[in-house]
């Protein structure tokens, strides 16, 4: 095996898989207010298919795979996939992204059939702005009891992704950086994207740097490694604090010239880049028995078709489809 690496002899070694363009949740920075359309059933990959995809990305050299949505545990029977690319021998990690309202019901479950690490969003620590920022009568409670599972079975360690909203969560910065002092929490903040709805999400957004600031109130942030991982974030922990502290800079610092991975979308599309619309088709390809040389074909021209970089800070947003299908 040589390894796969792009036009600019960036290693591809990651693949995230979105495996359901659903959620039950409509965070506000993620879904438009006026929902989008959902993908029928059959345009989007069975296991099978994607398995067969991951089996040639990881004879490539692919070694990592993440699996998001939508949200992953919406669509039924996810440990099978789990269990299927767990077979797959050079297969280094299994992760998966989830709002974390439906894991304490299949945290063991997946964590048998071979998932390694899950990474959870939460946004806010309090009932009322939970409901806010998801739209809808949605539970808090379920998603610190996905947290509390996720780790009592050991799919460790769980990171926490939280995206930073002024006026909406901004307020909450000191409570979660306490929590990274006091319990084993990995908290990334995230700053916003302007996805949807950009003048309101324009009016939101708080750099890394700023947030930074107001957490040194608590102690000076030491640099330390990652936990786990090796995505965008930089990693930093409290003086004696049994947890860190990520931030992930997608708008003030792009962290391209870092980048490592490829996108499956769940019909069936390689993206090469989160924030540009070019993909490459496997689906087509798949269902008129192309061969496995042939897909291996494929994944090399879009990995050869990856830009350098993302202009979100230009102005330059993904059009074509919704982020939400995107799966981060
Ligand atoms: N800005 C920043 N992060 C986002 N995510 C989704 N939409 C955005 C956005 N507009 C990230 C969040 C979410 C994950 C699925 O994708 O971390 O938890
Ligand atoms: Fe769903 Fe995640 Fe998007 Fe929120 S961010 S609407 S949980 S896919």
């Amino acid at each position: 095996m040589t390894g796969l690496s792009d036009s600019f002899q960036r290693p591809i070694n990651y693949l995230r898989i979105s495996v359901t363009d659903r959620c039950n949740l409509r965070c506000t920075y993620c879904m438009p207010a006026a929902g989008v359309s959902l993908t029928s059933h059959r345009d989007i990959l069975t296991y099978e298919e994607i398995y067969t995809i991951a089996k040639a990305a990881a004879e490539l050299g692919i070694d990592k795979i993440r699996i998001t949505g939508g949200e992953p545990l919406v669509r039924s029977g996810l440990p099978k996939l789990i269990q299927m690319l767990a077979q797959i021998d050079t297969m280094d990690e299994i992760a998966l992204t989830t709002n974390g309202t439906l894991l304490s019901r299949y945290a063991a479950e997946l964590k048998s059939a071979g998932l390694q690490r899950v990474n959870i969003s939460l946004d806010t620590l309090r009932q009322d702005k939970f409901k806010f920022i998801t739209c809808g009568d949605n539970n808090l409670g379920d998603v610190l009891k996905g947290i509390e599972v996720a780790r009592s079975v050991g799919l460790n360690p769980v990171k926490l992704n939280t995206v930073v909203m002024a006026g909406i969560n901004d307020d909450e910065l000191l409570d979660f950086a306490t929590k990274t002092i006091n319990e084993e929490w990995h908290v990334r903040f995230i700053e916003l994207m302007p996805l949807v709805d950009e003048e309101t999400i324009a009016s939101q957004f708080v750099s890394v740097s700023e947030v930074r600031q107001r957490l040194e109130l608590l102690g000076e942030l030491e640099p330390c490694l990652p936990s786990a991982g090796n995505g965008p974030a930089k990693y930093f922990r409290f003086p004696h604090a049994r947890g860190t502290i990520g931030f992930i800079t997608p708008v003030s610092e792009h962290f391209c010239f870092n980048c490592n991975r490829l996108r499956l979308t769940a019909d069936g599309q390689l993206r090469l880049c989160l924030l540009s619309d070019d993909e490459v088709d496997l689906k087509q390809p798949l269902r008129s028995g192309i061969s496995s040389a042939g897909l291996k074909e494929l994944i090399e021209e879009a990995v050869a078709r990856k830009p350098l970089r993302h202009h979100l800070a230009e102005g330059d947003t993904p059009k074509d489809r919704p982020f939400c299908q995107v799966g981060g």
